[in-house]
């Protein structure tokens, strides 16, 4: 579905003459050949692991050009699954790209199809959300133990690897390093939270020097043969807790750049999170959409348009 206002585009749902390989919450994802696939990431935006039922202007253009800057930031540390981002270099039918084009552009990358790992790779730098959650039960997140009397939201020492199942349907699992282990045997494990550290550490000293903290993210690696990659979304604010930096306070709730808009306002309205998620406000909408945009522009200076 395409829908135009003035000179939005906002894109719910692709329908692409490419065999669909499966709708995430946010990205439809369509085989290209044998090797590779076409990711489109839509406007949709799911809170509390349930899509909404708004789209968000923008905001999988935000997405994209974020992900991106990162591909290439860390190209050093790590291969990832980018093929291109220009539509004109990823040899589609050309009548596809003429009907798909407005739609497509800014928001699809070309990328090699691994396959993903069952274990999502969270860092956490500071101690909110589920993570908070935990720490006030039992003193732990995922197996690490932390030092007492830490506040909400308040730094680590160090950043933690706080892996999770990746769940078919609903909420996913944290998990300690051991179980991760256990999926993806002793090697593997070690590798994707060495890798998931440092690309955290590199990335938010970039993010903190334009005034981002990022508190926490997920990052996801697939197997193309025997070779780890990097896959998926990086860093953005959809993976990620991105904190405005000049207004961090520990020992409370941090005022968000990200969908933290949108989770405060529904539980707010005190939503069972259970589907289907409510209608959004305009002004959530559109507050949530401006979010998105300035957190590319502060991030990678790109105005989204
Ligand atoms: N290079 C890749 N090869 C294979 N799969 C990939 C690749 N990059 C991303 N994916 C998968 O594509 C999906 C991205 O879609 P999206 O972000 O919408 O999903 P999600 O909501 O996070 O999770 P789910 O797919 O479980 O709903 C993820 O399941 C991810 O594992
Ligand atoms: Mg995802």
């Amino acid at each position: 579905m395409l829908a135009e206002s003035n000179r939005t585009v906002t894109v719910w749902e692709t329908q692409l003459p490419l065999p669909l390989v499966g709708r995430g919450k946010v990205r439809d994802i369509y085989a290209v050949g044998e090797d590779n696939l076409l990711i489109v990431t839509s406007d949709r935006l799911s809170a509390f692991d349930v899509v909404l039922p708004n789209p968000i202007p923008y905001k999988g253009k935000v997405l994209t050009q974020i992900s991106l800057f990162w591909f290439d930031y860390f190209s050093d540390l790590t291969r990832h699954h980018l093929i291109t981002a220009d539509l004109d270099q990823m040899k589609l039918d050309s009548r596809l790209l003429e009907k798909h084009k407005n739609e497509l552009q800014g928001r699809s990358m070309l990328v090699k199809r691994a396959k993903p790992l069952p274990v999502e790779c969270v860092v956490r730098g500071y101690v909110a959300g589920s993570g908070w959650k935990d720490y006030q039960k039992t003193g732990a997140v995922c197996g690490h133990a932390l030092p007492e009397g830490l506040k909400q939201c308040e730094k680590l020492a160090e950043p933690i690897f706080t892996p999770a199942t990746k769940e078919t349907s609903g909420h996913d699992i944290n998990i300690d390093f051991e179980e991760a282990v256990k999926r993806v045997g002793d090697k593997t494990a070690r590798k994707i939270r060495d890798l998931s550290i440092e690309i955290y550490k590199k990335g938010s000293e970039y993010a903190r020097k334009r005034g981002i903290l990022i508190a926490d993210t997920k990052f996801e690696f697939g197997l193309l043969g025997n070779e780890l990659i990097l896959i998926d979304e990086v860093l953005t604010p959809d993976s990620s807790r991105f904190w405005p930096k000049d207004q961090y306070e520990a020992g409370r709730d941090q005022p968000s750049l990200d969908k933290q808009i949108v989770r405060n306002y529904l539980l707010e309205i005190q939503w069972d999170q259970q589907p289907p998620g409510p209608p959004l406000p305009v002004e959530i909408i559109e507050k949530t959409s401006r979010a998105y945009r300035e957190v590319c522009r502060r991030l990678v200076d790109k105005e989204i348009q």
